[in-house]
């Protein structure tokens, strides 16, 4: 029997997940660790989990996942829209038990999970380097400070997929990318609601 939300809606589309795994792949020779920033109830945290287990090549890798586990947070200006009214604050409301529980029972390694608000991280909370990051925060601020978090720690060749680019639902999303690069230089390209982001001049 399910102990938890089993009817849950997913978040992150058949197609976008394995978009997300084949891009997962290209980085097996980069340096760093694998980062998720919004896992929600772990259901691409379980697959990218799933993929460096089954697969020696990632034996090195750590995954890492973040969330609040206390649902989204307020919504700013740049986030409203009336597709997206169902996404309220607190809405998306998992336990960290429930994540750790998943992967137990899938018989899968747990990550390491950080329950936090991702303003209230910093630097020493994510792995020195990274080579592959999944920024699913749903909210400009939310993007932003993800984007802050990672990008200094990105290596070269790191790849960066953003779900809900160019959703109507979360402009915020999009317009925190586009802040974002009117100060930083990346490539950007678009597959389904993913942006994949590469850093240019990563030293
Ligand atoms: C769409 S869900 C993530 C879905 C997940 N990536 C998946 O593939 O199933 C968004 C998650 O981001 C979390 N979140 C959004 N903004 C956050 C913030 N500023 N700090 C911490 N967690 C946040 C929410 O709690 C929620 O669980």
């Amino acid at each position: 029997m399910p102990k938890f939300a089993a009817n849950a809606p997913v978040q992150v589309s058949s197609k976008e997940t394995e978009i997300i795994l084949e891009l997962l792949n290209l980085t097996v020779d980069t340096e760093g660790d694998i980062v998720e920033l919004g896992c929600y109830r772990g259901d691409t945290s379980l697959l990218l989990g799933k993929a460096i287990q089954k697969d020696d090549r990632f034996k090195e890798k750590i995954l890492w996942l973040y969330d609040s586990f206390a649902g989204l947070p307020a919504k700013t200006t740049f986030d409203s829209s009336v597709a997206g009214d169902g996404f309220k604050e607190g809405e998306l409301l998992v336990s960290k038990r429930e994540v750790v529980e998943r992967f137990k029972r899938s018989g899968l390694k747990v990550p390491r999970i950080k329950k936090s608000f991702f303003e209230q991280l910093g630097p020493s909370d994510l792995p020195e380097k990274i080579s592959f990051a999944f920024l699913d925060g749903d909210l400009y601020q939310s993007i932003l400070t993800s984007l802050n978090l990672i990008w200094d720690k990105l290596s070269e060749d790191a790849i960066v997929i953003i779900h809900d680019y160019n959703n109507p639902e979360l402009p915020g999303v999009t317009k925190a990318i586009e802040n974002w690069r009117s100060i930083h230089k990346f490539s950007i390209s678009q597959k389904e609601t993913l942006a994949i982001i590469k850093k240019i001049g990563c030293q």
